[in-house]
């Protein structure tokens, strides 16, 4: 079975290390707000709203209560927390599109840990191409005020320049990034049942939280997953997946308050074709604590973040139906090589030599087909902009979307 095709992991389960004390009673607080939830609910909460209240349920939920999520003492490790390159890498691309538009404004999506805005501040700044303002939107209020120590902490002199929003910009010019945000996004299960879709429901039952399927509640999604799935793939009773239904009302707001720019959506992902293959049978739902990938959202609630690969036939669609015009799609280390990635390598001064090969083990990571160079993609969104972007100049796989 090819890479891209392989199942959902389910990990070696039982090995998971157990939380401590506190956090255990953390996630305790938060399996019975949901189990309120499910309560005064007909026969179960969607999927979507339990993974929406595990991952951002406010002081309770993975994203906002104040775990280390990222980097090697978190539970998973993203690209930019990888290599300094892949901000730099970013940067160019930035730089590319502020010089088209003539002025602009960058704004992140789900910045994290704050390391690719600050690591990408720095760059600009060294490509002598700050923009005026970075501004960044950010869900949790634990993580923004991490996002702001950090960027003191390492270009102090620019934090001047970041704004944290509340809300979309209006009449925003200028370079959109989103690392890693579609993939956190809560998404809708469904299953193919003998007759019709089914949804996938969460209830309370045994002691424990667990999955049913059942006629679907959720407005609008037998219709998404019939546009979703080509009749002629002919999915089998039983098959699993997910479908992101927020991504286009994302998409259509994002679309709205831009005048002029570029969006680029980084993440592990496929085109609908391989998403919906038959062998895929069990979706692409993980969970990932202490860097352990397994497949049972209902371990460790609230203390292991839950993420479904993004579909970017689906996003490319959504995007284009808001408004924008397609920019490219291709693979990161594609994208990432276009931006001039080996060029900054053999820049790195080969005399520091642990420096020097920290960089190539990360350049090896980050572009390397088994590890995040094919799975992760780039798909760049265009408004009010004629552009060639240099990230997709190598290979652009848009015929694939
Ligand atoms: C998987 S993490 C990726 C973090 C970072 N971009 C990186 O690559 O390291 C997802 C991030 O998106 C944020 N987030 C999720 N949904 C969001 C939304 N609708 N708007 C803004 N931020 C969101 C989370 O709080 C978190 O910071």
């Amino acid at each position: 079975m090819p890479d891209c095709l392989s199942p959902t992991p389910t990990g070696s389960i039982k090995n998971l290390p157990m939380p401590d004390d506190m956090a255990q009673a953390v996630s305790d607080r938060l399996v019975k707000q949901i189990k309120r939830a499910i309560d005064q609910s007909q026969a179960g909460i969607p999927f979507d709203r339990f993974m929406e209240m595990a991952l951002y349920a406010p002081g309770l939920g993975y994203y906002v209560a104040g775990s280390r999520k990222f980097g090697e003492e978190g539970d998973f490790i993203t690209s930019p927390e990888v290599s300094p390159l892949f901000a730099q890498c970013l940067a160019r691309q930035a730089q590319q599109v502020l010089d088209g538009l003539g002025e602009g404004e960058l704004l992140e999506f789900g910045a994290g840990s704050g390391l690719l805005a600050a690591d990408m501040l720095a760059e600009l700044e060294r490509l002598d191409c700050l923009p005026s303002r970075y501004a960044i939107l950010e869900i949790s209020p634990e993580l923004q005020i991490r996002q702001r120590e950090m960027i003191e902490q390492r270009v102090p002199h620019l934090v001047g320049r970041v704004e944290w929003l509340q809300a979309l910009p209006v009449q925003f010019n200028g370079f959109v990034i989103a690392n890693e945000l579609l993939d956190a996004m809560p998404v809708s299960r469904f299953r193919m049942g003998e007759a019709d879709i089914e949804e996938s429901f969460v209830v309370y039952d045994g002691g424990g939280l667990k999955e049913r399927f059942g006629e679907p509640e959720t407005p609008g999604l037998k219709m998404a997953v019939e546009n979703a799935i080509q009749p002629e793939e002919g999915l089998p009773e039983g098959y699993i997946s997910e479908i992101n239904l927020r991504q286009a009302s994302w998409l259509r707001a994002l679309a709205q308050s831009m005048r002029s720019g570029v969006v680029v959506l980084i993440d592990y992902g496929y085109c609908a074709k391989e998403y919906f293959h038959p062998q895929r049978s069990r979706g692409t739902l993980m969970c990932h604590y202490r860097h352990r990938a397994h497949a049972d959202p209902f371990r460790c609630v609230g203390l292991q973040d839950i993420t479904s690969h993004v579909d970017f036939t689906a996003a490319a669609r959504v995007g284009l139906e808001a408004g924008f015009h397609l920019g490219g799609y291709t693979t990161q280390a594609h994208f990432l090589l276009g931006n001039g990635l080996d060029a900054l390598l053999a820049d790195s001064d080969p005399g520091d030599v642990a420096k020097h090969m920290a960089l190539v083990q990360g350049v090896k990571r980050l572009t390397l087909p088994s590890e995040m160079g094919e799975r992760f993609k780039v798909l760049a969104l265009n408004k009010g902009i004629d552009i060639n972007l240099q990230g997709f100049t190598l290979r652009d796989f848009c015929e694939r979307l």
